[in-house]
């Protein structure tokens, strides 16, 4: 039987994982089946059809075909086919919402809160595609203007996560589209449910309106289409959001055949908390750093760095918070509950070695270390660890789980010293009611991670700024600010209107 979820949206229990454009869904049979599985029971949810190397030539041409109309149709005019797909998930956002709930085993407001971002990213690029400006310059020679333009880059290779299923394709995609890119999308294998539906919504939309195609779709059985997505000259920028290990590789073969890449990969993100910070505000915005979806966001927070004068008492505070927390672990589908399953059994036994090799190397385990046992799916509870230093070998990696090392300071030169000495570089921030520290962690000599907060946690960034980080989170950004001009190519033009032929840096050539 079809879920009530999936039929709410229009979805079978056998589904193509390919979208070819003019309104074909391929038929597609002999190419491997993906069976996504609800976390929270370990039960298939359906099936999903994957694509053949033909399917993913047909979407190559046919997406070629488009940019050559979609390059051609004014900005602003493409901002009116996103404004239409933000408006169509408006309509549907509670019915794609349960199903990101269902899929991904993020809570419902959490689902909800993803078709939301992918809402305000519509709009954002709506704003966007009247804004797409470039600078003009003032010419060293008389008679002559210099200016720069953004034309569009070509075809877009999405590659998203099972943790974001359908919003981090909206950052990417709604962006491109404005700026006049065709993209081509292969979701995760764990998630292609959420990225069918996301993509019927927005697909009826942009046709009923008599849009072209912008957006394709295809799922592979296995890695051999991603690798050759990877490696095809046709795809200009290939957009890649998952963990470092895999990111490291499609950086080197994009690079290799000199295209580009934009890459959003592992976080390691800390929190530090200084004496005079107010515990009401800390208290809450570590919790849901660090428990919220699971503990899987790239975002989420997994050091916590607190003033030794307040150690006892915040860890007690978080242990207390934790408890209340593990009593309402459950099918997230249901509000009632703060947290749901991981999405995978590897995940789940991911978290159990991290807990042993905390425990192995000293570490004291305050709260949590256990898988729940007492039902189907894959529940683990949320997890603190004291007594580990930060250059501990499992403190240096990200666990995609609910597993947070506190550790204490006395002088906030050495905390920011020990939040920047991990290889990932992509969220931080620091609670404290004190000016100076809070100016100090911002500082070029503060936080070195793309993102940086004071007095908000590390999860949760709104999508109106550059998202990414440095190190090895990979240095891409996405989303708001000027993260466009990755979509983009920009020209230099040099026009003479002057009846003579300088040259620059004044060198004379007299024929
Ligand atoms: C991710 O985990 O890949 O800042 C993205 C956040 C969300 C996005 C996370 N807006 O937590």
């Amino acid at each position: 039987m079809t879920h009530p979820v999936l039929s709410a949206l229009g979805l079978g229990a056998d589904e193509s994982g390919t979208y070819l454009g003019n309104g074909e869904w391929s038929k597609t049979t002999d190419a491997g089946v993906l069976e996504p599985v609800n976390p929270t029971t370990g039960e298939v949810l359906g099936r999903v059809q994957a694509s053949s190397q033909a399917d993913y030539e047909l979407i190559v041409e046919r997406a070629q075909a488009a940019f050559k109309v979609w390059r051609t149709t004014p900005a602003p005019r493409r901002g009116e086919a996103i404004r239409l797909c933000a408006d169509a998930l408006r309509a549907h956002k509670d019915a794609l919402g349960s199903l990101v709930a269902l899929e991904m085993g993020k809570s419902k407001p959490e689902g909800d809160g993803e078709v939301q971002e992918m809402i305000d990213i519509g709009e954002f690029a709506v704003g966007l595609s009247r804004q797409l400006y470039g600078l003009t310059m003032h010419s060293e020679r008389p008679g002559h203007r210099m200016y720069e333009q953004w034309h569009p880059i070509g075809l877009v290779g999405i590659i998203s996560a099972f943790n974001f299923p359908v919003a981090v394709w909206a950052w990417n995609a709604f962006v491109a589209g404005v700026c006049g890119d065709i993209c081509i999308w292969k979701p995760s294998p764990k998630t292609p449910l959420s990225a069918i539906a996301s993509m019927k919504i927005c697909n009826e939309a942009l046709r009923k309106a008599g849009f072209p195609d912008i957006f394709f779709l295809f799922n592979d059985g296995g890695t051999e289409l991603a690798q050759q997505f990877v490696d095809d000259r046709r795809i200009a920028l290939v957009s890649f959001t998952g963990s470092t290990r895999v990111g490291r590789q499609v950086g080197e073969r994009v690079a290799r055949r000199m295209g580009r890449s934009l890459l959003e990969l592992g976080g390691n993100n800390a929190i530090i908390v200084d004496e005079t910070a107010d515990l009401k505000l800390a208290i809450p915005a570590i919790v849901f750093g660090a428990v919220g979806t699971a503990g899987q966001r790239c975002t989420s927070t997994r050091r916590l760095f607190v003033h030794e004068s307040i150690y006892d008492d915040v860890l007690g505070k978080l242990v207390a918070a934790y408890e209340q927390v593990g009593s309402r672990i459950g099918d997230p589908t249901d509000p009632a509950n703060l947290m749901g399953p991981l999405n995978s059994r590897d995940a789940v036994d991911a978290y159990l070695e991290a807990v042993e090799k905390a425990k192995a190397a000293g570490g004291t385990i305050e709260t949590g270390g256990a898988a729940l046992t007492d039902r189907k799916g894959y529940f683990v509870l949320p997890t603190i660890v004291t007594g580990l230093s930060n250059d501990a070998d499992i403190v240096q990696h990200e666990t995609f789980a609910p597993i947070l090392y506190v550790m204490k300071y006395r002088e906030l030169d050495d905390a920011i010293a020990m939040q920047n000495a991990v290889p990932q570089g992509l969220s931080s921030a620091i609670f404290t009611t004190n000016l100076k520290r809070a100016e100090a962690f911002l500082a070029a000599w503060g936080s070195d991670c793309g993102i940086a907060n004071v007095n908000i946690g590390t999860s949760g960034a709104e999508i109106g700024g550059a998202f990414g980080g440095e190190k090895e989170t990979g240095g891409g950004r996405e989303s708001g600010s000027d993260a466009w001009k990755a979509y983009m190519r920009r020209q230099t033009n040099t026009i003479n209107y002057s009846d003579a032929l300088p040259l620059a840096q004044g060198i004379k050539f007299d024929l």
